[in-house]
């Protein structure tokens, strides 16, 4: 029996303690996890493809069976060229589900072999989102506990650099 290999995907504008939360319990599922950050998203990123992929690869360094990855066009054309078996979503509410479940539903009539998996960070976690965080974060409030720490500094840096241009 090979290895099973599944993906994370997302934006990670920027990683949240909540994604890192769901990288830990899917590292402990599968025997091999990429993460896989969508480099052609219709939104404009705080961050850029490089350095997301910087921070989740800092975050993720002392996870063995953790990869860091980047992507363009459909998610499921890349699982199939990976040969994953399963995609990882997180459902934080009620909220999320509904989008989750149509992409999810989608994902299978374009790929039907390939699952997708819903797993729930800690409660601590459920209320976190990067749009949130960069809210927070660009109005000077503290999101200390909300993102890894090498995360917080590149928020602080980032906004001190935007103020800077203004
Ligand atoms: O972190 P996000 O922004 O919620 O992640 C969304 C993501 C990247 C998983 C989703 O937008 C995606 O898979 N995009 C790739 C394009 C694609 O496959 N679209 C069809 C989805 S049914």
């Amino acid at each position: 029996m090979s290895d099973i290999l599944a993906i994370y995907p997302g934006s990670f504008d920027p990683i949240t303690n909540g994604h890192f939360d769901l990288i830990q319990r899917s590292s402990r599922i599968f025997d091999r996890l990429i993460v896989a950050l969508l480099t052609n998203a219709e939104k404009q990123p705080l961050f850029s493809v490089e350095e997301r992929v910087e921070m989740l690869q800092e975050v993720t360094r002392d996870m063995k069976n953790v990869s860091v990855d980047t992507f363009s066009g459909l998610l499921v054309d890349y699982a199939v060229r990976k040969k994953a078996r399963a995609i990882v979503r997180g459902i934080r509410a009620f909220s999320d589900y509904e989008y989750e479940i149509q992409m999810a539903l989608m994902n299978r009539k374009l790929q039907p072999k390939l699952e997708t998996l819903f797993l729930m960070p800690a409660e601590s976690y459920a209320y976190i989102s990067s749009r949130l965080v960069k809210e927070i974060s660009g109005r000077g409030g503290s999101v200390k506990g909300l993102v890894p720490l090498l995360v917080e500094r590149r928020l602080r840096k980032k906004i001190v650099s935007t103020i800077d241009e203004v």
